[in-house]
């Protein structure tokens, strides 16, 4: 595994914590949401995103995935989507729907912390038997 991949997974995870980390204070702290924290969360959240992905299509160029790690990746994927959209909605919605919205960016946190991790896993093991 070169060392570019490496830190790339090794960041991305640290960035994953630290997002969640800093959503749990967010939600703790309530509305109206502190500008500060609401945007370090936003941007470890890309960041991890963006090392997760980095790290994943890198294996992926030299090796080719099992359909396990292919139906991960897609939980994956759907979870940040759900992630992003939930995430965007609570920060402009201050109505009873935002309760709901907040059941689904936790429930899809941990759906993310599940496939992605699991896919991860998978890869490092394909890299790592090659
Ligand atoms: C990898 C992506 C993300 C993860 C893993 C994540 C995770 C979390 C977690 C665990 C919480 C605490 C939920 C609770 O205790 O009720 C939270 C809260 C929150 N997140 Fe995220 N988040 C992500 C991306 C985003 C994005 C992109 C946005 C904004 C566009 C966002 C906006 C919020 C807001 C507004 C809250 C506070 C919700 C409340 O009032 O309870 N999140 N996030």
């Amino acid at each position: 595994m070169t060392l570019r991949i490496k830190l790339s997974g090794i960041f991305g995870a640290v960035l994953f914590l630290l997002t969640i980390g800093f959503g749990i204070w967010i939600a703790l702290q309530g509305k109206p949401y502190g500008m500060v924290l609401f945007t370090v969360h936003k941007l470890t959240a890309i960041g991890a995103t963006v090392l997760a992905a980095l790290f994943c299509f890198s294996i992926l160029k030299n090796a080719s995935a099992g359909g396990k790690v292919t139906a991960l990746v897609i939980v994956a994927v759907i979870s940040v989507i759900a992630l992003l959209a939930t995430g965007a909605l609570m920060s402009i919605n201050n109505d009873p729907v935002a309760s709901y919205l907040r059941i689904i960016h936790s429930v899809s946190s941990i759906s993310l912390a599940i496939s992605g991790g699991g896919a991860i896993f998978f890869l490092r093991n394909i890299l790592m038997n090659k």
